[in-house]
């Protein structure tokens, strides 16, 4: 349904708001889109702006569009929170899983992204919690690295806090999540999050998968990441 730009800006706005307070959707909106929260080309030289043009636009719309398309068939959707949804997938069809959850995986990711050098640096209590699970921030990275050049086909690379509270290293195939209630899925607060389908590198590095990996990492926005963990171990 096309919406007047300003309508569009509102909704991108109310969906942002409502990811990071994790409150309800309104009954009447449809998910949407949320804008960047950085210029197109902001990530250069790492991640070019013609990926992240079509990425966001294109693949993130198209799963946001798709998702949308769902909700006729199934009214509780426009119940349900985006946060809430990810917990209850296991309810739905898989095109709600798979749109659902891509537009969830890409709404934290660009979150997770910053210009090289502002995007701060992990703070004391998360440098902490990784030497004590990890052994160092190295091992860490060692081990993410090794689960985002693994994953077979397409799919997900993720820190996160685990219900007991120790951190851990994990990936999901396709758009699945650690919030999704689905057998066979390590389940966690997602910290950080790296997408490893090839439309987030090919055009770039085409096959060459590690390299996006190393780019990648100067542009993690460590504060974000610190923000999630500081509000999971609050248990907010
Ligand atoms: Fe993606």
């Amino acid at each position: 349904m096309p919406f007047p730009l300003f309508t569009r800006f509102l909704l991108a706005g109310l969906t942002a708001l409502c990811l990071l307070l994790g409150s309800a959707l309104p009954a009447w909106a449809e998910f949407s889109l949320p804008p960047l929260p950085y210029a197109v080309d902001a990530l250069e030289p790492a991640i070019d702006a013609t990926t992240m043009t079509i990425h966001h636009d294109r693949h993130h719309g198209a799963y946001v569009a798709n998702l949308n398309g769902q909700i006729q068939a199934n009214p509780s959707l426009a119940d349900l929170n985006l946060n809430d949804l990810q917990a209850k997938i296991s309810q739905f069809p898989v095109a709600v899983r798979n749109n659902g959850g891509g537009h969830w995986n890409h709404s934290l990711f660009w979150t997770l992204l910053a210009p090289a050098g502002q995007g701060g640096s992990p703070s004391q209590d998360l440098i902490a919690a990784i030497d004590r699970d990890f052994g160092s921030m190295q091992a860490m990275r060692t081990q993410f690295e090794q689960a985002a050049t693994t994953r077979f086909g397409s799919g997900w690379a993720w820190l996160i806090r685990k219900p007991d509270g120790s951190l851990a290293i994990t990936s999901t195939a396709n758009q699945d999540n650690p919030l999704m209630d689905i057998p066979g899925i390590e389940r966690g607060v997602p910290l950080l999050a790296l997408d490893v389908w090839e439309h987030a590198y090919y055009l770039k590095y085409q096959n060459r998968r590690p390299d996006y990996i190393q780019a990648w990492w100067p542009l993690v926005n460590w504060q974000e990441v610190n923000h999630r963990y500081a509000i999971a171990t609050s248990g907010r």
